[in-house]
């Protein structure tokens, strides 16, 4: 029995994807050898409901100075975070030379806007070459895991942080505890954390099993945050539901008492009612994604039709491995990351090439394994459509389109 990582109650595991590798570990086509592989196995809390991999990996193998995922790939995910910088901006702007710290800002997150306002800001990433590009977008930022010893650092630099912010970096991290345990240290009596990450309900409704991957060690939802975050010293006071990234939830949380609860915890908590129950079948449905989207590549393939990859996501690693999908089957994935370009797959080995050979020729179908830019992607790509090139979609399920 696994025990959970906020609460130690017992986890029960309701998905095993099986034998997985780092699902950002690309690597060069010459060297195969030793690649790193763990169960990749989620379960739920049956004490705090909070949805955890049974078997993580630790943080340090998963994000390092070579991480390869760059958000600014996104054009939609730059406005967001654009968009969401100057809401914080606002949310700050009567405090006396407010101070706003990004956790995971990547290549930039919100700190260019922030930069470019004058606000004072620091970003805290420990993958040294994203925050690298950070730096030169105009961000100020330290090369570090976010934790009790570097938010002390920070507060004796720079003094209290009014605003933490962090996306997609919270769920991320093993020890969740010393997320909360930096915040604690980092921020002003009256400051606020503020993280948005996938969301449990959003991954089940849509039977988004490739949002399992080693570096979402949580999937959370309003109620395991809120007892998460009560058991570290902070209340929930805010949640809101975010179209980025397949569904998402926008938290916020401050120290007890010292905001109002907003009506949208509430709301949200009743809203999820059903998210716990949903968890039976979701195995069941998994697979037979799993078995339809197999059994479409086989039959392109023997229909001599061709198939190329969209998007080589951390997520395509978990449906490549669980599904068996290798270069026999998808002879290459375009991405447009130049870290990823001219390396294979994790597990699989499929090659990464740049957009262009997309396009050289295009292929009959290309299965988009980016779904979740799927608007951007789409109609960057008009031409393959209309070349007559079709879409394979396998979330919310497997489809033509
Ligand atoms: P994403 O789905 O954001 O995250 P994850 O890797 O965690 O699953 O990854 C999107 C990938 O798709 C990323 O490698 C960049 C790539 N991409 C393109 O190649 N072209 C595009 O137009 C966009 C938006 C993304
Ligand atoms: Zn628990």
């Amino acid at each position: 029995m696994t025990r959970c990582r906020i609460c130690s109650g017992p986890v029960r595991e309701f998905l095993d994807l099986g034998r997985q590798p780092r699902s950002d570990a690309f690597l060069p086509p010459g060297e195969l050898d030793g690649e790193f592989f763990f169960r990749l196995a989620v379960g739920v809390c049956g004490d705090c409901g909070m949805a955890q991999l049974t078997e993580p990996v630790p943080a340090e193998a998963m994000f390092h100075r070579e991480y390869p995922y760059r958000t600014s790939q996104s054009a939609r995910m730059s406005e967001h975070f654009a968009r969401t910088a100057r809401r914080l901006m606002k949310s700050v702007r009567d405090r006396p030379d407010p101070f706003v710290v990004e956790v995971g800002c990547n290549d930039g997150g919100i700190l260019p806007t922030l930069a470019r306002a004058g606000v004072r800001h620091l970003g805290v990433d420990p993958s040294g070459r994203a925050a690298g590009e950070a730096a030169g977008r105009g961000a100020r930022v330290l090369t570090a895991f976010f934790d009790k010893a570097s938010a002390a650092e920070i507060r004796s630099a720079e003094g209290p942080a009014d605003l933490v912010f962090s996306a997609n970096t919270v769920s991320h991290v093993p020890d969740l505890a010393s997320v909360f345990a930096g915040a604690d240290l980092l921020l002003a009596p009256d400051g606020r954390m503020v993280f948005e990450d996938p969301y449990l309900a959003d991954v089940l409704a849509r039977t988004a099993f490739d949002q399992v991957i080693d570096e979402h060690v949580y999937l959370f939802t309003a109620a395991s945050v809120r007892e998460a975050a009560r058991r570290f010293g902070f209340e929930l006071i805010a949640v809101e539901p975010l179209d980025v990234h397949g569904g998402q939830l926008r938290f916020t949380v401050a120290r007890p008492g010292r905001h109002p609860v907003g009506g949208t915890v509430a709301e949200a908590l009743r809203r999820e009612e059903r998210t716990v129950p949903a968890l039976d079948g979701f195995a069941a449905r998994v697979e037979r994604a799993r078995d339809e989207l197999v059994t479409l590549l086989r039959t392109l393939r023997d229909d001599g039709r061709s198939v190329v990859g969209y998007g080589a996501t951390a997520k395509s690693a978990t449906v490549t491995n669980y599904c068996g999908i290798g270069p026999d089957l998808l002879p290459f994935i375009c991405d447009s990351t130049p870290a990823k370009q001219g390396l294979v797959t994790p597990g699989t080995h499929i090659p990464v090439r740049p957009p262009a050979a997309f396009a050289d020729p295009y292929p009959d179908f290309a299965l988009l394994f980016a779904w979740n830019h799927a608007e951007e992607i789409m109609a960057k790509e008009h031409a393959f459509g209309a070349a007559g090139g079709r879409w394979i979609r396998y979330v919310p399920d497997v489809r033509i389109v």
